[in-house]
């Protein structure tokens, strides 16, 4: 079932010419996206609005058939959508567990903080002693791992990552993608934005956005 749609969705910075124009995608559970595309073809600026860190010049966003553009953004973030960058974006001097715990606070969640964030940070395959140290201490995949670990603390149905593997070799990539397959298989949309083709080859559709039509394709 589609669990995020853009309908009709054009973006345009203040003074500039449409960097999304009429844009409509659909994205459903249990499936995994790539959206592909040329520097500076608006794939952030698309995860943007997803996101709703922005909103569209005009067209719709819907979440389960809910217009988000009137919905308040932080409580979309932290309730609806998971977002993982590719430089992580976590807290370096905190341990792993203490960035899971502190995303749980924010979001609101009070019931077995440290409990949750200890199984998925298990989960997606830190050992004990590796939770406990500092980000500033970790690999980048294990970083990416912890931000993956924050994200599904929310309970999000949908995930969105910004070029998640851009800072990663090839191996760590391929288990980053392994933990994305297994999060779509129990039911996560997961929409991520890509350069590599070895990325975009494991997801079920992709999407790509032209720089100059400014149309997206689905091949
Ligand atoms: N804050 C901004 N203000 C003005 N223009 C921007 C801003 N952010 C991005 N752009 C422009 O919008 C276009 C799309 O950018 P972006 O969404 O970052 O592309 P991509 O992620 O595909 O590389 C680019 O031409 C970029 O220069
Ligand atoms: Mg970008």
């Amino acid at each position: 079932m589609e669990i995020l749609q853009l309908q009709d969705v054009s973006y345009t910075y203040t003074g500039k010419t449409n960097v999304i124009e009429h844009v409509s995608l659909s994205f459903e559970q249990g499936k995994i996206y790539a959206i592909v595309g040329k520097s500076g073809a608006g794939k952030t600026t698309l995860l943007s609005m997803m996101s709703l860190l922005t909103k569209p010049s005009s067209g719709k966003i819907l979440y389960d058939a809910k217009d988000i553009t009137d919905m308040d953004p932080y409580h979309y973030r932290s309730q609806y959508v998971g977002v993982i960058f590719q430089n992580y974006n976590l807290l370096m001097h905190l341990t792993a567990l203490e960035n899971v715990v502190l995303s749980m606070e924010i979001a609101g969640k009070k019931e077995n903080r440290k409990m949750i964030a200890r199984e998925l940070l298990e989960k997606v395959g830190l050992d004990e002693e590796e939770m406990n140290r500092r980000i500033l201490k970790l690999s980048g995949g294990q970083q990416q791992r912890v931000a993956i670990a924050r994200c599904l603390s929310y309970e999000p149905k949908v995930i969105l990552a910004d070029e998640p593997t851009g800072n990663l070799d090839m191996e760590t990539q391929a288990e980053i993608l392994e933990i994305f397959k297994s999060l779509a298989k129990e039911g996560h949309c997961i929409i991520m934005v890509t350069h590599s083709k070895e990325v975009a080859a494991c997801a079920d559709e992709i999407y790509e956005l032209k720089r100059m039509k400014k149309s997206t394709k689905k091949i």
